[in-house]
C-alpha cells in the first residue's frame, strides 16, 4: 500500500518515519514535507492546503491511505473532499474538526454535555469583550483567547485588568492573530499539570495512545510566551492508569459519542489538552489531529504497525487489534530559531546533525528544515526535534541533551528543563 502524509512538521516526519517501517507499505510520500522527510519518504511539492491538487495526486498514484498532520487542511475540509472522491483518508471531517477550529464551539459543546472544563465567556465585538473584562468574571489570572487557529499562540494569560484590556486590543483590534480575532474567549485560569491526552477514534470507539506532557512555554520553568511546544515527554508523570480510565470514561468517550449524536462523527486523532486540577481532569482545549511534538515520543514508543491502526480506524474498528508500546519512556526536545515564537530569520546552516545522529538511540525529527545545495538549513520556527526512547525518562533525556549539544545553527535556542519536575505547567507572569 502507498501512503501519503500531508504536512511538513516534526509530527509528519515522525509519522512518515513510523509508517515507513510497516511491512504493508510499498511507498511513502510527504506533501510538502521537509528536509528530514525526504530521507523516509518522497517529498511532493504540493502545499498542505491545496486540497484539489492533493486529491488529484492521491487518485493518480493510487494512494491506499492519506494521513493528515496539521489542523488547517482538516478545518478546510480535506477529508470531505477525499471521501467524496472515494479516496481513503485518516482524519476528521470539516464539521468534526470544528472542535479545534472554533474554541467557542468546543467550549459550548463541553458545556452542553457537562464534560469537565473551566468556566468561560465569549465575546464577538471589542465592546462586548471590554464589558466582559470590566465585569472581572473569574478574577486573575484571566485567560484570553483568540477564537480560531493561531498555531498555539493566540492564548494570553493576563494578570490584571489592564493586561486583559491590552489582550482584547491585540486580538480584536490589532488582529495580531489574523482572522482568529473575530471573537474572543475568556476563561478562568486552571492550575495543575497539563497533559496531552491523544486518542485515535473511528467515530464510535477510541484507542488511547501513550500519554504525553508537552512544554508549551518558550523558557525554562514555564516562562515567556506560549509556543507550539518546546519539548514533550512520554509517559506523562501526571497521569496514573486510574486517571486514564477516568479520562476515557468522563471526557473522551462522551466527546466521541456526543459528536456522533450531533452528526459530526469524529474519525481521526483527537487530542484533548487537559489540566489535572484539584477537582480532577478538565479540558483546556481540543485539537483535531496528532500533537506536535507529542507524536515524536509516541512514535518512538509504538511497537505495533501504525498503518494497521490507522487503517482500522478508517474501516470503523480501531479496537480490532492489541497495540503494543515500549514500557520505558521517550522524549523529544525542540531546537528553535532565534526569536521564535516571535519573528525569526531563516536560512541558517545547521551543523552537527550527523554527529548527533550517530549517538546511540537518537532519532532526529526535522521540522523547519530544508535541504539545499547539499546542506540542511533552517526554514521555520521549530527547526528540529531531538528524540530518544530509553528504559527511563532520565536516560532518554540524558541522551537527548547530549545530542542537542552537538547541533548548532545561528540563533538556536532550546529549553534545558524538559522532563524535569514542574517544567510542564504554565506559570502566570510574576508567580
Ligand atoms: P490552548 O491553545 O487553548 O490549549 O491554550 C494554549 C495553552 O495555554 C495551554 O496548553 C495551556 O498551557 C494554556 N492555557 C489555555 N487555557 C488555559 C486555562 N484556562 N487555564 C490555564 N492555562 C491555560
Ligand atoms: N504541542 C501542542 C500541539 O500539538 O498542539
Amino acid at each position: 500500500m502507498k501512503i501519503l502524509v500531508v504536512g511538513s512538521g516534526g509530527r509528519e516526519h515522525a509519522l512518515a518515519w513510523k509508517i515507513r517501517q510497516s511491512p504493508r507499505v510499498t511507498g511513502v510520500f510527504c506533501a510538502p514535507g521537509n528536509g528530514g522527510t525526504r530521507r523516509v519518504a518522497e517529498n511532493i511539492a504540493i502545499p498542505d492546503i491545496d486540497i484539489p491538487a492533493l486529491a488529484d495526486f492521491a487518485a493518480r498514484e493510487h494512494i491506499g491511505l492519506t494521513v493528515v498532520g496539521p489542523e488547517v487542511p482538516l478545518t478546510l475540509g480535506i477529508v470531505d473532499e477525499f471521501e467524496s472522491r472515494g479516496l481513503p483518508i485518516f482524519g476528521p471531517s470539516k464539521k468534526a474538526a470544528e472542535l479545534e477550529g472554533s474554541k467557542i464551539f468546543a467550549k459550548m459543546f463541553l458545556d452542553r454535555h457537562r464534560i469537565p472544563t473551566g468556566r468561560f465567556k465569549a465575546a464577538y465585538t471589542p465592546e462586548e469583550a471590554r464589558a466582559v473584562v470590566a465585569s472581572e468574571p473569574f478574577g486573575y489570572p484571566l485567560v484570553v483567547k483568540a477564537d480560531g487557529l493561531a498555531a498555539g499562540k493566540g492564548v494570553l494569560i493576563c494578570r490584571s485588568k489592564a493586561e486583559a484590556e491590552e489582550a482584547v486590543r491585540a486580538i480584536m483590534v490589532e488582529r495580531e492573530f489574523g482572522a482568529a480575532g473575530q471573537a474572543v474567549l475568556f476563561e478562568e485560569f486552571l492550575r495543575g499539570q497539563e497533559v496531552s491526552f491523544i486518542v485515535i477514534s473511528d467515530g464510535v470507539h477510541a484507542l488511547p495512545l501513550v500519554t504525553t506532557m508537552d512544554h508549551k512555554a518558550v523558557f525554562d520553568g514555564g516562562g515567556g510566551p506560549n509556543t507550539g511546544g518546546m519539548g514533550t515527554i512520554s509517559p506523562s508523570p501526571a497521569v496514573s492508569k486510574k486517571t486514564i480510565g477516568e479520562v476515557m470514561a468522563g471526557i473522551i468517550q462522551p466527546t466521541i459519542t456526543r459528536m456522533r449524536e450531533e452528526q459530526r462523527p469524529f474519525k481521526g486523532a483527537l487530542y484533548a489538552g487537559l489540566m489535572m486540577t484539584a477537582e480532577g481532569p478538565k479540558v483546556l482545549e481540543f485539537n483535531c489531529r496528532f500533537g506536535d511534538p507529542e507524536t515524536q515520543p509516541q512514535m518512538l514508543r509504538l511497537q505495533s504497525d501504525l498503518v494497521e491502526i490507522l487503517a482500522a480506524a478508517v474501516a470503523g474498528d480501531v479496537l480490532a487489534r492489541e497495540v503494543e508500546w515500549t514500557r520505558g519512556a521517550a522524549g523529544c526536545l525542540i531546537l528553535a530559531s532565534g526569536g521564535y515564537p516571535g519573528p525569526y530569520e531563516k536560512g541558517k546552516i545547521i551543523q552537527g546533525l550527523e554527529e548527533a545522529e550517530r549517538l546511540p538511540g537518537i532519532v532526529l525529527f526535522h521540522a523547519g528544515t530544508k535541504f539545499e545545495n547539499g546542506r540542511y538549513v533552517t526554514s521555520g520556527g521549530r527547526v528540529l526535534g531531538v528524540g530518544a526512547a530509553d528504559r527511563t525518562l532520565a536516560g532518554a533525556m540524558t541522551r537527548i541533551y547530549r545530542a542537542a549539544g552537538l547541533i548548532r545553527f545561528d540563533g538556536m535556542h532550546y529549553r534545558r528543563d524538559i522532563g524535569k519536575a514542574g517544567a510542564g505547567s504554565p506559570v502566570p507572569k510574576g508567580e
